[in-house]
């Protein structure tokens, strides 16, 4: 039986921020959202994610602005926002990021919704996931475990696996540092009960461990009740062999079974 999904994959459109467009609301809600998280992150975020944010220039005072945010992340190390319109197809998301390219939503949550949303917006995409795109040992592992994606593009079931990795690193991943759980992933640096609530004894901290991570279905709908401890960015990049002969060992199996 064929197991393989032929996929489509899209393309992406052309789209840009349009920085002028942004309403008072908007850059008001980004104070409001930044000011509130700001408090939370010495305490709780990677100190890697701290420095990002510092050299990345976000404040509270404004939206960033993608040109000059690429300007930066560019210059140290290769990495550049590219605008879209919401949730990227995994295909594509993955391609784009095999380029060192990072898909990022240009719209903000209004001010009547800055704690409940469909799906992730600009202060999950830019204040979580940029801070770290400054950081050379964590984009090499997201470049690398992209071109994975990438290899496997025609292959749904591949890209389902893969997702669970990236999501238990990229969006959900704790690392240890002096001894403490410190929180890398940018699902859980964008929203402040979660970032309270995975540093707590309520979740499982579970070590790093590829095989069981790729064993691991998740939601999308709930605070996650697992996570996984990682004690350096280099210990991700030096995963991806392991990533790449486990998601073909799993695949493999699948076909067994099937
Ligand atoms: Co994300």
């Amino acid at each position: 039986m064929e197991t393989t999904t032929k996929r489509n994959i899209p393309t992406l459109k052309d789209m840009k921020q349009v920085y002028d467009a942004y309403t008072k609301e908007d850059h008001q809600v980004w104070k409001i959202l930044f000011d509130r998280q700001i408090v939370n992150m010495p305490q709780a975020a990677t100190k890697e994610f701290m420095i990002g944010l510092e050299k990345i220039n976000f404040t509270a005072d404004g939206i960033p602005n993608f040109e000059k945010t690429n300007d930066i992340l560019r210059e140290l190390t290769g990495w550049e926002l590219v605008a879209v319109e919401g949730i990227v197809d995994d295909c594509l998301f993955f391609e784009l990021m095999s380029n060192k390219k990072f898909p990022a939503t240009t719209w903000l949550r209004k001010i009547k919704e800055l704690d409940y949303l469909e799906e992730p917006d600009m202060f999950h995409d830019v204040f979580a996931h940029v801070p770290l795109l400054t950081n050379q040992a964590f984009v090499d592992f997201l470049e690398a475990i992209s071109k994975i994606g990438h290899d496997h593009a025609d292959d749904a079931v591949a890209i389902d696996l893969l997702s669970r990795v990236y999501w238990f690193t990229v969006e959900f991943g704790l690392i240890r540092e002096n001894g403490e759980p410190r929180i890398y992933g940018a699902g859980v640096l964008s929203s402040a009960g979660e970032t309270k609530y995975s540093l707590s004894s309520e979740p499982i901290h579970f070590e790093y461990h590829v095989e069981q991570m790729l064993n691991t279905p998740y939601r999308k709908d709930i605070f996650q009740d697992r996570y996984f401890l990682i004690d350096s960015y280099e210990q991700l990049y030096n995963s991806i062999d392991e990533i790449k002969t486990g998601l073909t060992e799993k695949l493999r199996k699948l076909e067994v079974i099937n």
